[in-house]
């Protein structure tokens, strides 16, 4: 109930700041009304109820699904910085996808930022906010970044560094220990020399997913192999929550993309530290994942190549130039200590098989990294 009073502090500080427009302003927060707001005038409010309309039939989306509505809480604060038409506005929020939930505080928070720009009157986002959302939206301390909202870091321990013996109760443990999602590598012996896991694997691992209280956690799967597609399909028949290959491995890359996705998956990509993500000129906008390769892959427990930092800037300006909720994972030599670079670099979730299958002690590993994450 906290994200309602402060959805309603809000909306008095619009009524209060900004007079008779924002009493119409306030009149357009109903989707039914948004109509009556065409005819009412001016052209910034008519220009206003235009992006309501493409902007609501997503959002209604979204509320019912509150999973959802934190990533649209950062296409919102980029549309108050970046002004965008109505149609681009709409086909940003077709992106949104895969964030936490923040309950009701989303709707508000997502039609004042748009009409504050669309209307030009450029609200101070601190005269509007109640306090604590105007921390958790100033705040780069409060999970959040300045030019990136509502980064949710994810910590994604390797199981290709566990004891096989002993795999789903490594699995277990390393959940219980804090992961947030199971990174699973699979080696085929021809893309990369050599041979780890397969479906059936992740089938038998599937049900140990899960954490105590019964949530399942996303197996995330990496598939080091050529050809891509048929071992896809039995990935994720097998439970994977998200399917990522590298496009140098696929003939087909946009048609292994949508093979994925067709199949109620989500997709990746990954690029090996030599590899430039030119690829995603044409298919970043039908993926869910890019995973930057941080050592070649086939083994557990390299060196970083600092190169990889690089990359990972380069892959998070193209998330930003597009628009859409894309996870940027980095894979390969990540430990507590150089953690910290690749977030800044702009990595939202970590891989790391053997600096935590390595040592004793999972969880005290998982949390020295999110401390260093911050
Ligand atoms: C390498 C794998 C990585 C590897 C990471 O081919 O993709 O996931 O397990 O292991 P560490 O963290 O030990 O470098
Ligand atoms: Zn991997």
């Amino acid at each position: 109930m906290q994200g309602a009073r402060a959805a309603a502090t809000m909306a008095q500080g619009i009524e209060h700041k900004h007079g008779d427009v924002h009493l119409k302003a306030l009149t357009v927060f109903g989707h039914e009304e948004i109509a009556a707001m065409h005819g009412a005038g001016g052209r910034a409010q008519a220009g206003a109820a235009g992006v309501f309309k493409s902007f609501s039939w997503p959002q209604q989306g979204l509320l019912a699904n509150d999973t959802q509505a934190l990533d649209a809480l950062g296409v919102a604060m980029g549309i108050i910085h970046i002004p965008l038409a109505g149609n681009q506005l709409g086909g940003h929020l077709t992106g949104v996808a895969d964030g936490h939930g923040v309950g009701e505080r989303i709707e508000p928070l997502l039609r004042i930022g748009l009409f504050g720009k669309v209307a030009g009157l450029n609200f101070n986002v601190n005269l509007i906010l109640g306090h604590d959302l105007a921390d958790a939206w100033t705040d780069p301390n409060a999970n959040c970044e300045n030019t990136r909202m509502s980064t949710t870091y994810r910590i994604a321990p390797s199981i290709l560094s566990a004891d096989f013996a002993r795999l789903g109760e490594e699995v277990r443990n390393v959940i219980a220990a804090g992961a947030d999602w199971i990174h699973f590598d699979v080696m085929d012996n021809h893309y990369v020399p050599n041979l780890t896991f397969g479906p059936m694997i992740c089938q038998a691992l599937k049900p140990h997913a899960k954490t105590h209280d019964g949530k399942a956690v996303p197996i995330d799967v990496h598939l080091m192999i050529s050809p891509v597609d048929a071992l896809a399909g039995a990935f994720i028949d097998a439970g994977a929550d998200l399917v990522s290959f590298h496009p140098d491995a696929s003939s087909h890359v946009h048609r292994s993309i949508q093979a994925i996705k067709a199949r109620g998956c989500q997709a990746g990509l990954v690029f090996n530290p030599a590899e430039p993500l030119d690829v995603l000129d044409w298919v970043i906008d039908d993926i869910d994942l890019i995973l930057i390769m941080s050592v070649n892959p086939g083994f557990g427990g390299q060196g970083f190549i600092d190169s990889a930092l690089r990359k990972v800037e380069a892959a998070r300006q193209r998330i930003r130039a597009c628009g859409r909720d894309i996870r940027l994972e980095v894979d390969g030599g990540i430990k507590a200590d150089n953690i910290r670079r690749v977030a800044d670099a702009g990595a939202d979730t970590f891989v790391a098989g053997s600096a935590i299958f390595g040592k004793p002690d999972y969880q005290a590993v998982i949390q020295q990294m999110r401390a260093a994450l911050g």
